[in-house]
């Protein structure tokens, strides 16, 4: 499994504030089954060009220390650009913005959209990408103001080629709140093979690692095929894993 959406590196935003939380979250996510996870800072315009070099050497870090402690883990450079209009047209230049490693062609681009812009903003940002080849991922689609009145706008960017990347979490439901899972399982059979998902784990505890609520929702909706398909299958095309 691929854990596309991380905070797992330490002290470089509102994820994990040390190596002990770092740490705790790799072995959650080693734990459920996760392989492969991008690990995906926040970052924007202001602040990319510190965060970059940042965050590539708190990756190296991490890999020595998974080595050390013999956790089976790969991780991947990525980023959860919030795209604010302004410096999404040099940030979809820049491919260290994008997800995966750096020998891989065609990496995809992880964005979140600011909660000043609404959902529409996303079809100029896909249409922004493609006109510079570059496949976009649309970040917890489910987590936007307006989101379930959105479905039939975001089937159509799919067809022009959005990927859609859920929060596990949010597919957890409730008595009071089961209509964002049921919209996203909506979504998911529109295009199964345009869907990824990652943990947008934050902290050990309070948002932890593991894929554990999209797993169950997914796999009795649609089978254990399904499942394979979104949490390996199509990121590892993503990211070019074999
Ligand atoms: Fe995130």
């Amino acid at each position: 499994m691929i854990d596309f959406h991380i905070h797992i590196l330490p002290g470089i935003d509102d994820g994990s504030q040390n190596w002990d939380e770092t740490m705790k979250l790799a072995r959650q996510s080693a734990e459920f089954g996760i392989t492969h996870l991008v690990a995906t800072p926040h970052g924007s315009g202001e602040n990319l060009a510190m965060l970059l070099p940042k965050r590539d050497q708190l990756i190296m870090e991490l890999r020595q220390r998974l080595q050390e402690e013999q956790i089976p883990l790969t991780v991947l450079p990525g980023l959860e650009y919030s795209a604010d209009g302004h410096s999404s047209d040099s940030a979809l230049a820049t491919p260290e913005c994008r997800c995966g490693n750096p020998d891989v062609q065609n990496r995809p681009m992880l964005v979140e959209l600011p909660f000043t812009v609404n959902l529409d903003f996303a079809a100029n940002l896909l249409f922004n990408a493609q006109i510079k080849n570059v496949t976009l991922i649309l970040a917890h689609p489910e987590r936007y103001d307006g989101f379930l009145k959105k479905i039939d706008f975001l089937k159509d960017l799919m067809d022009k080629g959005l990927y859609l990347q859920f929060n596990s979490n949010n597919f957890k439901g409730g008595f009071l709140h089961n209509s964002i899972p049921k919209a996203i399982l909506k979504l998911i059979e529109y295009a199964k093979e345009q869907v990824i998902i990652g943990s947008d784990a934050h902290h050990p505890e309070y948002r932890p690692a593991g894929l554990l609520d999209a797993r169950k929702r997914i796999t009795d909706a649609f089978g254990k095929d399904a499942w394979t398909l979104i949490s390996h299958d199509t990121p590892a095309q993503l990211l070019g894993i074999k």
